[in-house]
């Protein structure tokens, strides 16, 4: 039975097109079967609505905001809207602990109001076209992969000099499918980027990292922000004078809702995923590497959650570090458990036998990839090792692993330079700035005791975890000195350290001459840093990325090959951070045996969780009065006011703010997560379980109105539908 079962997936797995949801689609290649699909589905415009150079589309609406999420516009005026989430660190950054917009929102009641955000950027896309055959000009096969990537590289950059000579626009050249095929991108940048409304945490955040990847959810998770723009309608750096950006697109809101099986199309940059893996990648991850990196995350957690919940300032410094480490630790537990589920590993393992005996019987393939599978085999023994390595020691010294450390390994350029017998002194001179902005912000969100309870557990648990071969010799000398005792090397290295007075750091920039700068080069944490960044570039890298080679050649063979082997197969590229379509409808799931759940959640589900004991549960007292009151406005269905809904549009991270629009391209609601049960879709997707998560526009409309008083912010929004704020209505009558 269950062996039958498993045969009658696989077919359904290798043939046909993509499965219900399954899919992310390039959406200048919207073709004729996608469209078929959508419209079945609902969906009542055309692909040109989506995508189109030359008219006003859908595209015009979308940008990447910030460095890993996307976001939508929604007024003529450049209002854009994007999760609560990716606006974090922006409103950390002008939180204190007596303006805490973290926890308690931050709204302008007016233009003046607006905080601007310096590095934040909104990009938009203005074109894409393929340009495979240019990018591949004088590649051979009989190139090494080394000669092949500079040819690449060389005719990369050309096309995007040429893309965007003479313009403020830039250019990227991605590749799909492998390094199978390649598009040029154009986009417009604009970097004057402002604030303007943040629910409180208790909100945005509502269920914290306890319902952080879960279904039912009733997190309020989104954030508005405004595009600048200079009196030409273009990019410019923040000035007092720049005007709100007029986009060529925005999306109208609607407030009509959604219903169980609705159409939704989800139009934003999903970051990576890795669909078309051989079953020995799943087996590292599943089997090493996620397993490995749970245990050492759930001890920094630990240490954490420890000083966050005694400290209040502490607990607004590491918000965001706290945030990021717990959410990647989350969801490779979720990972594990749906492959695990889907015994995608016997799948896949399935699929590659099936791959062989085709190749047994076709000469030609067999001498174009007969030799694949073993050489995966033989790469993936050894990458192993080395992924994990590579990645364990960049949660030692990387954004937030050991922070003195890594400080103290941010000024190992300036001392590079001082190295030189004759230092560019302005070059000195520019580096000395980077790092006293850069004392600034480490300063801003350091707290000692944590660091150093952190680096005593990181560098014990890399002791116990790695291979004997990445192995750092610091512990030969903890033995020798301190008799083996972590805790008093790590207490005695920061008594000694220069690295946790600011003060000292900050004169010694000021005033040092090159010379009295090498007492950094003694610092016992500039030292320890050394040591660990010697294993990273010295025993991992090198090895790391001679591995990642070979895949990337095999991979871009083994594309190919399943394409032959699949012909009836309609492939979709993996993401790769580019725009993508993904369409699918409003729908609930059923997440384990017996356990149904509904497609939305409402206002009832936060009051039932509400606790004030319990900090990601504590509802703010003005929600609960509304609640109490039933004052939600004309965005309640039957006296219950809508959250957050499901929805079975394939995303992964970089979808978090994208818009989820319904069949006539308005905005429905705002992607910021996927349920637990199905964040295994990054590498092997199942209709049945996968579901993104939204916040529903009523909800945010409601909060806005009701909660923020911030109504005026609706007049410049195309609210279709009913749900119009009172005023609103009063002036259209
Ligand atoms: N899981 C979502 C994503 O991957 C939300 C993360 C932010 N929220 C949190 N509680 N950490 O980005
Ligand atoms: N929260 C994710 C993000 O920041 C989206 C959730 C997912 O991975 O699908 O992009």
């Amino acid at each position: 039975m269950h062996k039958i079962f498993t045969v009658c997936f696989l077919l359904f797995l290798l043939s046909g097109p993509a499965r219900a949801g399954e899919g992310m689609w390039i959406p200048l290649l919207l073709g004729e079967l996608n469209l078929v699909e959508m419209q079945e589905k609902g969906f009542e415009l055309t692909a040109e609505d989506v995508y189109s150079v030359n008219a006003a589309s859908m595209k015009d609406a979308v940008v990447v905001f910030g460095g890993g999420c996307t976001g939508s516009l929604i007024s003529e005026e450049g209002l854009l809207i994007t999760n609560h989430h990716c606006g974090y660190s922006a409103i950390q950054r002008h939180s204190s602990v007596e303006h805490d917009y973290l926890t308690n929102g931050f709204w302008a009641m007016s233009r003046e109001e607006e905080l601007p955000n310096e590095g934040l950027k909104a990009t938009f896309l203005r074109s894409m076209e393929e340009v495979t055959a240019s990018v591949l000009k004088g590649v051979t096969s009989e190139m090494t992969e080394e000669q092949r990537r500079e040819v690449i590289a060389a005719n990369s950059v050309a096309l995007m000099e040429e893309a965007v000579a003479g313009t403020h626009f830039t250019a990227r050249v991605e590749s799909f499918f492998a390094g199978n095929q390649y598009f040029l991108f154009v986009n417009e940048v604009f970097d004057d980027v402002r604030l303007v409304g943040a629910p409180p945490s208790a909100i945005g955040k509502f269920g914290g990292d306890t319902d952080n990847w879960m279904w039912p959810r009733h997190t309020g998770d989104f954030a508005l922000f405004r595009v600048y723009a200079n009196e030409n309608n273009a990019p410019s750096a923040y000035a007092e004078t720049n005007v709100p950006y007029q986009p060529r697109h925005y999306f109208p809101v609607s407030s009509e809702g959604v219903k169980e099986g609705d159409f939704t199309m989800v139009f934003g940059y999903p970051g990576s995923t890795a669909q078309y893996v051989p079953s020995w990648h799943l087996q590292m991850l599943t089997e090493t590497v996620y397993p490995q990196l749970i245990r050492l995350r759930d001890e920094k957690l630990e240490v954490m959650r420890h000083h966050i919940e005694r400290d209040r300032a502490v607990r607004i410094q590491y918000a965001a570090k706290h945030a990021s480490v717990s959410n990647s630790w989350k969801r490779w537990r979720g990972e594990i458990r749906g492959l695990e589920i889907l015994d995608a590993v016997n799948k896949k393992q399935e699929q590659e036998a099936a791959f062989r005996r085709w190749l047994e019987s076709d000469a030609v393939m067999h001498a174009a990839y007969g030799s694949l599978l073993e050489q995966y085999a033989r790469v993936y023994a050894r990458m192993e090792t080395m992924q994990l390595g590579r990645d364990y020691l960049l949660e030692l010294i990387g954004r937030t692993g050991m922070e003195t450390l890594r400080l103290a390994g941010s000024f190992s350029p300036l001392l590079t330079m001082t190295d030189a017998s004759e230092p560019d002194k302005e070059a000195l001179k520019v580096e000395k700035e980077r790092l006293l902005l850069a004392l600034d912000a480490h300063f801003k969100d350091f707290y000692q005791p944590l660091d150093v309870e952190m680096t005593v557990v990181l560098l014990k648990r890399m002791r116990e975890d790695l291979p004997a071969e990445l192995q750092s010799d610091v512990f030969a000398l903890i033995d020798k000195k301190f008799g083996g005792d972590v805790d008093a090397f790590v207490s005695d290295l920061f008594q000694k350290t220069m690295f946790t007075d600011r003060a000292a750091l900050v004169e010694l920039l000021q005033d040092a001459s090159a010379k009295k700068l090498q007492v950094l080069r003694k610092d016992p944490s500039y030292r320890l840093y050394a040591r660990l960044s010697k294993i990273y570039h010295n025993q991992i890298v090198p090895e790391y990325s001679r591995l990642r080679a070979g895949l990337d050649s095999l991979d871009r063979h083994y594309m190919r090959a399943l394409q032959d082997f699949e012909p009836e197969r309609r492939f979709y590229p993996d993401a790769n951070f580019t725009l993508r379509v993904s369409y699918g409808q409003v729908r609930g799931y059923e997440a384990r045996d017996a356990v149904d759940f509904r497609y939305y959640t409402t206002i009832d589900g936060i009051m039932e969780k509400n606790n004030p004991e319990i900090y990601d549960y504590d509802v703010p007292a003005r929600l609960q009065d509304l609640y109490a009151q039933g004052d939600f406005g004309d965005y309640a269905r039957e006296g219950h006011l809508p959250v957050c809904f499901v929805a079975s549009n394939h995303t992964t991270g970089g979808n978090s703010g994208s818009p989820v629009v319904n069949s006539r391209g308005h905005l429905i609601g705002v992607n910021f997560d996927r349920a637990w049960e199905g964040v295994m879709s990054d590498l092997m997707f199942n209709p049945d379980q996968c579901r993104n998560i939204s916040v529903d526009m009523r909800y945010v409309l409601f909060i806005i109105d009701k909660f923020a008083g911030a109504a005026y912010l609706l007049e410049e929004m195309e609210i279709i539908g009913a749900g119009l704020p009172e005023e609103k209505e009063a002036a259209l009558l």
